[in-house]
């Protein structure tokens, strides 16, 4: 997984990114996987590193398609346990401000990835630059919802002032996505957010709505790759430049 000049411009700024993440991992570590493509990208740098030689790890994974990529790139998994601690989980997201706020669940594994979160030491989040926003809310927030209550979360949510559109399944879009769990997803524009954590307060409400995308006050750490350079933004601190390893 080298980066090549066929490869997009933002697939090359995730790919740096996840390979700099290599950085934050230490043998003995249990780490959570995170989504997506740029998760993928970390996936498959973390197998090479532990068939390498290089780490002993443990993961636990963010989906069922992270937990394939995981077995196949030889990444030893666990099953959680009651009291279980990761040191580290690293994830992508859809948008992140400055504040390191950030709208996620655009795979549609918001609610593994908001567990993984919650239950890791340190949340590191890898994106490419076009994922930096001022203000979140330009992406559609997703939410996972309990098929049942789909009707009244729709018109909970818009009485919020959302417009709500359940997801359509990618392969067959006369039927609904499914989560992992399988629930709907429900993307839900309410325009920029100016007070994100008020909107969530008010999701968090809801019955049936089982997790929203919003996800503040998790993220430790991001590195966002910027053209040829990796970047880590921390809250409330100047961003860094990365010394990324030698191309070969
Ligand atoms: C998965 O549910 C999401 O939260 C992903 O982390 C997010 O969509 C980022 O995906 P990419 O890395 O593919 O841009």
């Amino acid at each position: 997984m080298t980066d090549t000049p066929s490869v997009a411009p933002a697939e090359q700024e995730k790919q740096r990114a996840a390979s700099a993440a290599l950085h934050w991992v230490q043998s003995g570590m249990l780490l959570g996987l995170g989504s997506g493509s740029t998760a993928a990208y970390f996936i498959a740098h973390l197998g090479a590193a532990v068939r390498a030689g290089r780490f002993q790890v443990q993961a636990v994974a963010t989906s069922l398609v992270s937990e394939a990529l995981a077995r196949q790139a030889g990444i030893p998994l666990v099953e959680p346990r009651r009291g279980m601690r990761l040191d580290l989980t690293v994830d992508g997201a859809d948008e992140l401000d400055a504040q390191l706020q950030l709208i996620k669940g655009g795979g549609g594994a918001l609610l593994r990835e908001k567990v993984l979160a919650t239950a890791a030491n340190s949340l590191l989040i890898l994106a490419d630059s076009t994922k930096q926003v001022r203000q979140l809310g330009q992406f559609p927030l997703p939410l996972e919802v309990v098929p049942f209550a789909v009707p009244w979360v729709l018109d909970a949510v818009t009485s919020l002032g959302g417009h709500p559109v359940v997801r359509p399944d990618r392969t067959q879009p006369a039927q609904p996505a499914r989560t992992d769990q399988g629930n709907l997803l429900v993307d839900c524009h309410f325009g920029l957010l100016p007070d994100p954590a008020a909107l969530a307060r008010e999701l968090e409400q809801i019955p049936g709505l089982v997790e929203h995308g919003l996800f503040l006050g998790l993220a430790h750490a991001a590195l966002i790759g910027q053209g040829e350079q990796v970047l880590l933004y921390r809250r409330g601190q100047e961003p860094q430049l990365v010394e990324l390893p030698a191309r070969p």
